[in-house]
């Protein structure tokens, strides 16, 4: 088998139309096509999702062959997300996959998501590459797991969040503060000029590895009427200072359990992935524990939030070992890890 070869990756699971090529471990292009539509609704509305992915998959394919400088032809496997995500905006990248893959005649992978935003880091162009096994904490608007990655095909949930997501209580929290969609990099942006811990906000510790984020969304909806109540201006007041205090206790949250399984586990070798990956005060808390001893890697900004590049180093992996996908496999909104 071709020791490099060439495979396009299609993401589509959630707002984000992306293709993308890679040779081997090296990007060739890689293609994202945002939705600006759902801006004014205060999050993603699955309907206008899966309308956008359709007018924009065959043009972002377009642009993603001519950077890439080769033909279709060239092509030898077909990557897509299969899973978790929505089942329409799903259903438009695995048509495209499906009818890519029968009129080139070859091979289709099939990927899931999140374990794509793992294995981002293989990608070459990485400041680093972690070494096997190490700990990833995959945080993105849908999910937030700590996982143990003993090789691309190993890898083991250790705990995950029982009901929103990291980059969800990042959203949500920007909403009630009147923020747009997606408010994670605007929270993550006013908070720079703010003060965390001015603002009483607290997250549940759970058991073991466990995060949970909606009561600490409940407890900043409450304390902002009650606030509200007494000023009318509150938020407009305390802004950076609001979003410099979610901020931390999200973060606080996250590392509590991050640092529980480096110590519990001896690895010492810790990434991060997934969209809140490109948050600025994770990634330099992240560098901070570099004086604990433990090796950071951090990928590259353009395979934090959901992008193609990372289900196309996905299905080299897959390629390489010759697990093909079908082409009756049916998206699945949610897939097991
Ligand atoms: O991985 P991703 O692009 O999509 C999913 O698979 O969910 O992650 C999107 C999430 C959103 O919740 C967004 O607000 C969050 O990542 N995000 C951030 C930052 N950039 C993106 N959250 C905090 N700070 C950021 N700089
Ligand atoms: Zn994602």
């Amino acid at each position: 088998m071709n020791k490099k070869p060439i495979i396009l990756g299609i993401e589509s699971s959630c707002d984000d139309t992306s293709l993308a090529i890679i040779r081997g471990h090296t990007i060739l292009s890689n293609v994202v096509s945002g939705q600006a539509v759902h801006a004014e609704y205060g999050g993603v509305v699955p309907e206008l999702a899966s309308r956008a992915h359709q007018q924009n998959i065959v043009p972002t394919f377009e642009v993603a062959l001519a950077r890439s400088g080769l033909k279709k032809e060239d092509l030898q496997g077909i990557a897509y997300t299969r899973g978790p995500g929505l089942m329409g905006s799903l259903l438009v990248g695995s048509s495209f996959a499906k009818g890519l893959s029968l009129a080139l005649g070859i091979p289709l992978l099939e990927v899931h998501h999140m374990r794509a935003h793992i294995l981002a880091h293989l990608i070459s162009d990485n400041a680093s590459t972690p070494q096997f096994p190490f700990i990833c904490l995959t945080v993105s608007g849908g999910h937030t797991q700590l996982v143990k990655v003993s090789s691309p095909e190993e890898m083991k949930v250790m705990g995950e969040t029982i009901d929103d997501a990291a980059g969800e209580a990042f959203d949500k929290t920007a909403k009630m503060l009147g923020l747009p969609y997606p408010g994670g990099p605007l929270i993550n942006k006013l908070a720079q000029s703010g003060t965390a811990g001015t603002h009483p906000f607290k997250v549940a510790d759970l058991k073991d590895y466990q995060f949970s984020f909606s009561g600490f969304k409940t407890s900043v909806l409450y304390y902002l009427r009650k606030q509200m109540e007494k000023d009318q201006a509150f938020i407009q007041k305390n802004l950076p200072d609001l979003c410099a205090s979610i901020q931390s206790c999200i973060l606080d949250s996250l590392f509590n359990k991050l640092d529980k399984l480096v110590k519990d586990s001896g690895i010492k070798e810790v990434a991060i992935a997934g969209g809140v990956s490109a948050n600025s005060e994770l990634r330099s808390r992240m560098k901070a524990k570099e004086k604990d001893g433990w090796t950071i890697h951090l990928p590259k900004f353009e395979y934090c939030t959901d992008n193609a590049a990372m289900i196309a180093m996905a299905g080299y992996y897959q390629y390489q070992s010759a697990s093909f996908g079908k082409l009756d496999a049916v998206p699945l909104a949610s897939m097991p890890f």
